[in-house]
């Protein structure tokens, strides 16, 4: 016979609430351990949709299918990371003089040597050398060597941010016989760049040292649009390739076989948004519990934090290529076969 399912047994609940041990008799504590525990929690589910994502986006060809649910589990994802800020709200309930109280007892331990979010950042894509560093050495060496063995085997293994650079290399549509859409959308750019350009030298209510300013912001436009379209390589994480299939997606988004690549790229803007506020958020916290002084891992505090919001980011080519577009009504027309072969395909 089927042995009866109990709810506390199958969620295992004894564990869950046996496992908060404050060092200290302040009242506070307790609140600490169960935001961090379930911070944690969170995180896990986090992973566990994002290996499943990245499972997805490894296979050499992706269904639609399989492009609808990488949609719905970023959208989880998206909804868990909103899902977060608030819980920093409900710490902040604790006075920066109630958390001095034990504060000390934690030293050296700090969310700094959180496995899990380590894990998220490496699976999205953040690499060593791309991460911000702390008193001149990487932060792994904050970790135990298990951990650290763990963390680096882990950044050997294929990312999100590499299985959707090869899924936009392999986008179709950018070259057709015909039809030389980056001609067509070059001169657009040039024109409505010269446009701003006459503008802003011919209008009488700018002064000449704004113009200058100005004028020098559009030909700095230019030289990132000729990186992208002349150069080789670009700066970015994503290869040239993969960017100029992206922004082929943003800028045709409406044609239907691009739905669901644009609706991807719009999550996955969403997640960097998300955690680059999550890192400012959570630098406030931290600012407001601790001033200017260091933190229990031995960063600069505050300081640090607010670092990492510019520097450990991962989508934020696909944010950038927001330079490059242009009005919808001036968009190149697609040539007809092409429009039609992006269209839906119905068995009449
Ligand atoms: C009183 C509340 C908190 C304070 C004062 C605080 C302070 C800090 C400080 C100063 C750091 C930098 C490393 C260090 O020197 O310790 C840090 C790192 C970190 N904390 Fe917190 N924290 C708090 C709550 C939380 C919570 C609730 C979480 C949720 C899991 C969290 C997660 C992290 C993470 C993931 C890092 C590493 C960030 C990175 O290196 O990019 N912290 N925290």
């Amino acid at each position: 016979m089927k042995k009866s399912i109990y709810y506390g047994e199958y969620i295992q609940l004894n564990k869950l609430l046996d496992a908060q041990k404050p060092l200290s008799q302040i009242h506070e504590e307790n609140l600490f351990i169960i935001v961090h525990q379930s911070f944690e929690l969170w995180f896990k589910q986090i992973l566990f949709d994002l290996d499943s994502i990245i499972a997805i986006f490894s296979q050499k060809k992706i269904k639609e299918k399989d492009l609808q649910l990488i949609i719905t589990r970023l959208n989880r994802i998206i909804l868990i990371q909103k899902l977060l800020f608030p819980k920093f709200d409900i710490l902040e309930t604790m006075s920066p003089m109630e958390f001095l109280e034990f504060r000390d007892l934690l030293m050296p331990a700090s969310g700094f040597q959180s496995i899990q979010f380590r894990e998220v950042e490496i699976k999205l894509g953040l690499r060593k050398d791309l991460r911000f560093r702390v008193g001149g050495e990487s932060i792994l060496s904050r970790f135990k060597e298990g951990d650290q063995k763990y963390l680096l085997k882990l950044e050997t293994q294929t990312s999100l941010l590499e299985q959707l650079e090869k899924w936009l290399e392999r986008t179709p549509f950018l070259s057709v016989e015909k039809f030389d859409f980056w001609k067509s959308y070059k001169k657009i750019v040039f024109e409505m760049l010269k446009s701003d350009e006459d503008y802003i030298k011919k209008n009488p209510t700018i002064s000449e040292h704004q113009k200058v300013t100005e004028l020098q912001n559009i030909k700095n436009i230019r030289a990132t649009f000729d990186l992208l379209i002349n150069e080789k390589e670009t700066k970015g994480k994503l290869s040239k390739k993969a960017q100029i299939s992206a922004l082929f997606i943003l800028l045709y988004r409406e044609e239907p076989i691009l739905h669901l690549p644009y609706r991807i790229l719009s999550c996955l803007m969403d997640v960097e948004e998300n955690f680059r506020a999550f890192r400012l958020r959570h630098a406030l916290l931290a600012q407001r519990m601790l001033g200017t002084k260091i933190g229990t891992g031995g960063s600069s505090g505050h300081e640090y934090l607010k670092k990492t919001v510019d520097t450990s980011n991962i989508f934020n080519d696909l944010l950038d290529l927001s330079t490059f577009l242009i009005p919808k009504s001036k968009l190149p027309k697609l040539p007809k076969e092409l429009k039609t072969k992006m269209g839906f395909a119905y068995d009449l």
